[in-house]
């Protein structure tokens, strides 16, 4: 299949016609680009499935761009959904609904009765839609196992030949996924974290639990069923280290030299320890001062370590606070877990 690619200044009407026919069409959106197709339409579904070699029961997004097609959707808006509402859309919050049956296609909810809706922020995403009339369906356009794409290289790069279109919005600000939550749980749940971070959330709505399953097991039976898959692999083996500067510092540095051969060594970290690696590949992630930065570069870095083949690679623990809760979720699922303690001798 040919790959339209079209400029996110265009007129989305192909873009539209594309998706009205039922086929799919890749497209920015604030946080990272999602692959789109007519939520209402299971042909599209299914091909968006397929492109991205995605497991069939891991449900997709909804994305809308008014609450009159909220409504269409949800049996019920509660009072702490109005809230996160009001206060976080359009933006990168998704909240989970119990679904109106029968309105989208099945294959969108993968067997749930609940619906994960969102109101993006993003200004193509939203034109698109008020364009289409329809809801759109879209997961992140990577492939499946393929960190998120932040950029429309990163979609060209996974998805050329496999979609109609891709809409060129050059690259997305927010960088990691929205934040999720389960709004038919009373306290209300997070179950992914994201662009809006728990005390943001906490501050509109205080009862909120956070519930986000940060284990790639395959046993335990997760709330979002996303979580349950490994995600945003690089081929190279990462390893997080947790500590003080001078102890991170020390310890990379005797993990590093424990190779043989540095070639396919590399560091992942904030600009502020970079001077301290002179003999391997450097991974600039942005300033430790900026953490909105570090979550904006961390799935194009992740990229970049298998464009450049590393086979070993070392980052650090990011403070678990704010958006630093988001980057870590995705560095230790890239990481496979694999965390240890930084020491000095
Ligand atoms: O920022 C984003 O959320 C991006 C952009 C494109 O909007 N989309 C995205 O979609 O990250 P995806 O498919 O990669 O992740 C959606 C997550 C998955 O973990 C999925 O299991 C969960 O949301 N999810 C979807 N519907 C759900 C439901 N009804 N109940 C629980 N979890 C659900
Ligand atoms: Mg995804």
């Amino acid at each position: 299949m040919e790959t339209l690619i079209i400029s996110g200044n265009a007129d989305l009407s192909t873009a539209c016609e594309i998706l009205n026919n039922g086929g799919i069409v890749a497209t920015p959106t604030e946080t990272v680009y999602g692959l789109a197709g007519n939520a209402l339409n299971s042909d599209a579904i299914n091909k968006i499935f397929r492109a991205k070699g995605r497991p069939n029961d891991n449900p997709l997004i909804v994305h809308i761009a008014s609450l009159e097609m909220l409504y269409t959707l949800v049996e019920e808006v509660s009072d702490d959904a109005q809230m996160l509402i009001d206060n976080f859309w359009p933006g990168p919050l998704t909240i989970i609904f119990d679904a109106k049956p029968n309105v989208v296609s099945s294959n969108v909810q993968a067997g749930l009765s609940t619906i994960a809706i969102r109101f993006p922020a993003n200004e193509i995403m939203q034109k698109l839609i008020e364009k289409c009339g329809f809801p759109l369906a879209a997961p992140s356009a990577n492939l499946s196992g393929k960190p998120s794409p932040t950029d429309v290289k990163h979609v060209i790069c996974d998805l050329n030949g496999k979609v109609e279109a891709i809409i060129d919005g050059g690259s997305c600000n927010v960088g990691v996924e929205s934040t999720v939550v389960d709004a038919t749980k009373n306290p209300v749940k997070i179950v992914r974290s994201g662009g809006v971070t728990e005390t943001m959330l906490k501050k509109i709505v205080s009862n909120i639990e956070n519930k986000e399953m940060n284990s790639t097991s395959l046993d335990i039976k997760p709330i979002s069923p996303g979580m349950k898959y490994k995600h945003y692999s690089p081929n190279a083996d990462l390893t997080i280290v947790q500590g003080l500067p001078e102890e991170i510092i020390f310890t990379i540095n005797k993990l590093i030299y424990s190779h043989q051969n540095l070639d396919k060594v590399g560091v992942l970290l904030p600009e502020e320890f970079l001077s301290n690696f002179t003999k391997v590949k450097t991974f600039n992630l942005g300033s430790m001062e900026n953490l909105e930065q570090v979550a904006q570069n961390l799935f194009a870095k992740l990229r970049e370590l298998d464009e450049h083949q590393m086979e070993f690679v070392y980052t650090i623990a990011f403070p678990a606070q704010e958006i630093g809760v988001a980057i870590m979720n995705r560095l230790e699922k890239a990481s496979g877990k694999s965390i240890i303690k930084g020491f000095l001798e």
